[in-house]
């Protein structure tokens, strides 16, 4: 009763022109809160995880290639939309992630565009371009979307919900009145809001309505998540029942052990996510032996049933309590939602386990080098990893926290060195890298407190290790 009349008043003290936008946001929240408070426990029981039968996840070398003729009447039915309502805060950029300059001066949101565009004249087609914006990434994506004017793609964006963030303690909202300019009260409750926002933006009516059936959906920070035909095929060719939700998952590495898998639960797939999983079976969730694939959040869905399952109220995500501190030292929680874990909520779900190709996220500045570098090649917007490589994993690289910032990074490369024998790089302290640097195998690089390392231009380091101060 007390959160329902905060709410009331957060939506009577926001802008008359808002109020409809607020009200709705804040009963959606209303619901999501009262079902966290009824739903105590944990949300899964580890004796009721199956791993899931062999057939329910397919191998992607088993799935059809199309004719080309067939691919534009594939592609008329298709919907592309990227998640798109994260900051770039991890790496020091303020504003949206996806305006973070990424490979040859081009953002994550103009490689996107460059694919979208390139499908469309390749295949003479119209497929759309929808992003999820949040509050915090929509006035500054509007503001860039202007340079698209004259481009093939057409472009439509929705925003997510905003929910207001509530004491640890109390469980009431931070905000005491609405304002815009309160940044730390209110937060974009993660992906799975997807659903609902999608629907109620009118969007999802509009291209059932012109004869859309899957929508592809894609951190738009995810460099690997490009339309791929085969899916799109295989999702469509269908003969019995075509599947409402697939998932491409792919292969763990050691590296990814905290990613979500899939398991079968009480009769349906589900994404097991590590939060849910007891701690005494953490260890157990990570092996890479029983959990072999993790969620690339590449997601293929029916519209139909998006539609199916908000209508007759069966979709159903668990919610996802994220504990945060505020900037004033107070500690707050955040009801969140993933877009994957709603895979339960629909019928014949499937997984496909693609090459690690298709996930080819930007988190860091470590990622970045990678994808600046010579170990990949840009061709209508989409990176293809480099020939001469001569095997195809993807080197390990662990830049330290100057270079956590990519104006930082950035400044401390003269240029990108040349990778392409690299197995895994290590670097440490103050340390700046000269024009036509190669580095090959093990490098690693540790400038100490107080000290700075320069490597030199043109210098060639191969399974070496630097240390103590080295300046030219
Ligand atoms: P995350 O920040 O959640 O990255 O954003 P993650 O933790 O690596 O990914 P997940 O949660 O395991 O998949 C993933 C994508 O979702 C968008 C971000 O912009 C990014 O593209 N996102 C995230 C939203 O659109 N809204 C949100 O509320 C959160």
């Amino acid at each position: 009763i007390a959160m329902h009349k905060e709410l009331d008043h957060l939506a009577l003290t926001c802008p008359d022109h808002m109020r409809k936008q607020v009200r709705a946001d804040l009963d959606g929240y209303e619901r999501i809160f009262k079902r966290f408070l009824s739903e105590t426990g944990p949300s899964v029981q580890w004796e009721k995880i199956n791993l899931l039968p062999k057939e329910a996840i397919k191998p992607y070398s088993e799935i059809e290639t199309p004719s080309k003729s067939q691919i534009k009447s594939m592609l008329d039915k298709l919907v592309v939309l990227k998640l798109n309502g994260g900051l770039g805060t991890t790496m020091g950029c303020t504003g949206p992630k996806s305006v973070i300059s990424v490979r040859s001066e081009f953002t994550f949101l103009d490689l996107t565009v460059q694919q979208i565009e390139n499908l469309n004249k390749v295949y003479d087609c119209d497929v759309p371009l929808v992003l999820m914006n949040s509050f915090n990434t929509e006035e500054d994506t509007e503001k860039v979307l202007g340079k698209y004017n004259n481009i093939k793609v057409n472009i439509r964006s929705f925003m997510q919900f905003k929910y207001p963030r509530i004491h640890k303690e109390s469980l009431l909202p931070i905000p005491r009145g609405y304002s815009n300019n309160d940044l730390e009260g209110w937060y974009p409750p993660g992906h799975g809001d997807i659903y609902e926002s999608f629907n109620n933006s009118g969007l999802l009516d509009e291209f059932i309505a012109a004869g859309k059936e899957y929508v592809f959906v894609s951190n738009i920070d995810n460099l690997g998540a490009t339309v791929d035909v085969n899916i799109l095929n295989f999702l469509l060719r269908q003969s019995v029942v075509s599947p409402e939700f697939l998932m491409e998952v792919t292969d763990k590495t050691r590296a990814d052990v905290k990613g979500g898998t899939l398991v079968e639960y009480e009769g349906r797939m589900r994404l097991l996510e590590i939060a849910q999983v007891p701690k005494d079976h953490v260890d157990e969730f990570k092996s890479v032996n029983k959990f072999r694939i993790f969620n690339t959040n590449n997601l293929w869905i029916k519209l139909s049933a998006i539609k199916r399952v908000i209508e007759d109220d069966s979709l159903h995500m668990e919610i996802i309590v994220n504990p945060k501190t505020l900037d004033n030292g107070v500690n707050v929680i955040q009801l969140e939602r993933a877009v994957g874990a709603a895979i339960k909520s629909f019928d014949g779900a499937i997984g496909i386990n693609v090459p690690r190709s298709r996930f080819l996220p930007v988190k860091s500045t470590s990622d970045l080098l990678i994808v600046m570098s010579n170990l990949y090649s840009l061709k209508a917007g989409s990176l293809t990893m480099n020939p001469l490589r001569s095997f195809p994993s993807v080197p390990l690289v662990k830049l330290g926290t100057a270079f956590k910032k990519v104006k930082d990074f950035l400044s401390r490369f003269a240029d990108i060195p040349d990778l392409l024998e690299l197995d895994h790089l290590t670097v440490s302290g103050d340390v700046t890298f000269g024009k036509g640097v190669a580095l090959k195998g093990t490098v690693i690089i540790i400038a100490n407190h107080g000290d700075r390392i320069d490597i030199p231009h043109g210098a060639m380091l191969e399974n070496k290790i630097v240390s103590g101060n080295l300046r030219i």
